[in-house]
């Protein structure tokens, strides 16, 4: 019987995966990008090999950030409205889809922002944000563990009625 069948918020483990292979892609190659920015800015300039690998970084990040949609598009369709029974698990749950959608505007301004100081403040707002993003997937999954594995907490094994 497969998750979908039984019903419940747990992702099964292709779907799991596939959030954090892309997550961590996201991830890596905006921090990469910042590191070959912040390099760039303290020597005066990165030379062809780093302005080539920055760009090749941004390439990668958007076509993960495209496939991130996807994932999250699947997640609003089923594991959202599955989980939001589970009282426990929603401070974390609509932290982590209210920085993914700050995450999405700021990375489409990113996108088409022409006036310059505000494409920066928009960079900043979505590099910060974006480098907190593993971090609220972490503490939300973890709850779930915790939830649902009673040697690491008694916690709320049955959701509870909205
Ligand atoms: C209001 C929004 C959300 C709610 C109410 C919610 C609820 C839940 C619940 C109840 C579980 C435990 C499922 C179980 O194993 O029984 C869970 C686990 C999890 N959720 Fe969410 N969630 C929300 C949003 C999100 C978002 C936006 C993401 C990712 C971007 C996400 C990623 C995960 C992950 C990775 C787990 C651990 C699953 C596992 O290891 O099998 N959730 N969530
Ligand atoms: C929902 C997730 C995300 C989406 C939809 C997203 C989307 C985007 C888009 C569309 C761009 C512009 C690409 C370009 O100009 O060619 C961008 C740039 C960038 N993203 Fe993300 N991103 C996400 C998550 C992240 C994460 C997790 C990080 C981690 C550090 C990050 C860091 C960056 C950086 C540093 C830039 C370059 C900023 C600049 O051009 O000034 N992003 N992102």
């Amino acid at each position: 019987m497969t998750h979908l069948e039984r019903r419940t918020a747990a992702l099964g483990p292709l779907h799991r995966r596939t959030l954090y292979v892309v997550s961590a892609l996201l991830w890596l190659t905006g921090t990469f990008w910042l590191y070959f920015f912040y390099l760039g800015k303290r020597r005066g300039s990165l030379g062809p090999f780093g302005n080539e690998s920055a760009t090749m970084c941004l390439k990668i990040h958007g076509a993960a950030a495209m496939a991130f949609l996807i994932v999250l598009g699947t997640l609003l369709l089923d594991h959202v409205g599955l989980g939001w029974p589970h009282k426990r698990q929603r401070p974390t749950g609509v932290s982590l889809l209210s920085l993914c959608g700050v995450l999405i505007v700021t990375g489409w301004g990113l996108y088409y922002i022409g006036e310059e100081w505000l494409h920066d403040v928009t960079s900043v707002i979505h590099s910060i944000l974006g480098f907190a993003l593993p971090l609220f997937i972490f503490f939300h999954a973890r709850l779930a563990k915790r939830r649902l594995n009673p040697a690491l907490k008694k916690g709320d094994p049955e959701p509870t009625t909205p």
